[in-house]
């Protein structure tokens, strides 16, 4: 299905309205929310062997481990060990941020378009990220384009890690000159997005899948956060490896770290067996921190993001979310993979984001469904403190992640 003038973004994000963002925040969904942010991505390498057909996969190996490259001379490249692109400071840049305007892109989702919303103060827009031994590298689609030539990269998640996909399709859809040809396909269930760019053969994906293991908010329309149960050994479902075979398997709630961990060890089973370790690169998104609670800055008891316009300056600041607990999950499945011979990189976008009080949409989205009187008297009770406004913080993710495929 060609999706030319139909947005596919704005279908798919109707969904997301459905998520408790509404008035009954309570701390189970604190819980739950943090949950489903976590994802990742992977970049499928083709075996770029165009030129010589062979029927064998090819050999070719990938391996971006900043830590392990030992070119130390150069400390503003991000291969210096020293770097740590995760630990740094939001610099205001006015003159290089945003680095597209939302009206530029043609994809740009109507839950993440603040300014087209009615947004007044835009200063969210002109924020660097500077990590503290180095520069990130200057965001250039072509350059992308070039490393993704013949390949797809694979944003797998939910509808976080889809503002990511947004994000990205639209870092590089305005830094192409017209002459280039693109084209968006969607399923009819909108579970996954393909974005093409036909001159490089490359796409750019999303797939709609939260936590990777079948759950009954999969339907990326009608998913319910508050009703969520998770089939931790239904990930072969998402990764089309066959359906998942007991349709009477056992649907529980369990409490959501055991979940988590559970869901992981899954996803790293599935890993282990499925992925070609030759051909794919896998990152993964640490959590995406929410600004729920205002009393966890400081501010008023009651109050969320709703009218911060200011971000956060106590360093190493951390809300309750982020919880180290799922970190340490995320951390030891890495690791376990890695003893299996099988690299995960994580991008600990936590911090950086945590930081970001002023960057959600707030209010300043569409309204999928009318407001009612209530909350139109108690704007707290329907701002999204969640997702994160375009042109803004996952533009940021997207650069770090640039900066780790483009160094490969
Ligand atoms: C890199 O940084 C180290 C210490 O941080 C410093 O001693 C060294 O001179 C720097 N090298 C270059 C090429 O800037
Ligand atoms: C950037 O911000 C400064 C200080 O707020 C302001 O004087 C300047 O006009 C701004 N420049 C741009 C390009 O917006
Ligand atoms: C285009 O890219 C896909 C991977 O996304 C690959 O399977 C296919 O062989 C490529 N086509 C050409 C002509 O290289
Ligand atoms: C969406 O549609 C695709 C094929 O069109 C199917 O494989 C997939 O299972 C569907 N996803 C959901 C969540 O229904
Ligand atoms: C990956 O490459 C290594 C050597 O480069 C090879 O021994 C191994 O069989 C390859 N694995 C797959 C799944 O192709
Ligand atoms: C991410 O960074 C935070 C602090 O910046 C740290 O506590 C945490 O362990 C890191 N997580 C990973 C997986 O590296």
């Amino acid at each position: 299905m060609k999706l030319a003038k139909v947005q596919p973004i704005v279908l798919v994000a109707g969904g997301s309205n459905t998520w408790g963002i509404r008035n009954t925040f309570h701390s189970l969904l604190a819980i739950l929310t943090t949950l489903i942010v976590i994802s990742f991505i992977y970049l499928k390498q083709d075996n770029g062997t165009q030129l010589s057909p062979s029927p064998s996969p090819s050999q070719e190996h990938l391996e971006i481990d900043v830590s392990q490259d030992d070119d130390t001379n150069n400390n503003n490249s991000l291969s210096s060990s020293k770097c740590d692109l995760f630990n740094g400071k939001w610099v205001f840049d006015n003159e290089s941020y945003p680095l597209y305007k939302d009206k530029e892109c043609k994809f740009m989702s109507d839950q993440l378009a603040c300014e087209k919303f009615g947004r007044k103060d835009l200063s969210y827009q002109n924020w660097r990220w500077k990590p503290n031994h180095c520069d990130l590298p200057r965001f250039n689609g072509a350059a992308l384009l070039e490393r993704l030539r013949n390949k797809r990269l694979v944003f797998v998640g939910d509808s976080l890690n889809r503002g990511q996909w947004v994000s990205m399709v639209c870092l590089v859809e305005t830094s192409l000159s017209s002459i280039h040809h693109t084209s968006m396909h969607s399923t009819a269930n909108e579970s996954l997005n393909i974005w093409k760019v036909k001159e490089y053969n490359a796409t750019i994906e999303h797939y709609w899948s939260p936590l990777l293991v079948e759950s009954n908010s999969d339907d990326p329309v009608h998913h319910r956060v508050v009703e969520r149960t998770v089939r931790v050994n239904a990930i072969e479902k998402h990764a089309r490896w066959g359906t998942f075979g007991d349709p009477n398997g056992v649907y529980k709630k369990v409490e959501m770290l055991r979940v988590y961990e559970m869901a992981l060890r899954t996803w790293s089973d599935w890993l282990e067996v499925h992925v070609d370790r030759n051909k794919t690169q896998l990152f993964f998104v640490s959590m995406s921190p929410t600004h729920e609670r205002a009393e966890e800055w400081g501010a008023a008891k009651g109050d969320n993001c709703y009218k911060e316009t200011e971000m956060i300056t106590k360093e190493g600041y951390s809300g309750e979310g982020s919880d180290p607990k799922m970190m340490q999950v995320v951390e030891n499945a890495v690791e376990g993979l890695k003893t299996r011979g099988l690299n995960v990189q994580i991008l600990n976008i936590t911090q950086l984001s945590e930081y970001r009080k002023e960057a959600h949409p707030s209010i300043y989205r569409k309204q999928w469904e009318p407001l009612t009187q209530k909350q139109i008297q108690d704007p707290n009770s329907y701002a999204d403190c969640i997702h994160w406004c375009l042109p803004g913080v996952p533009d940021v993710w997207n650069e770090i992640l640039y900066a780790y495929i483009l160094q490969q």
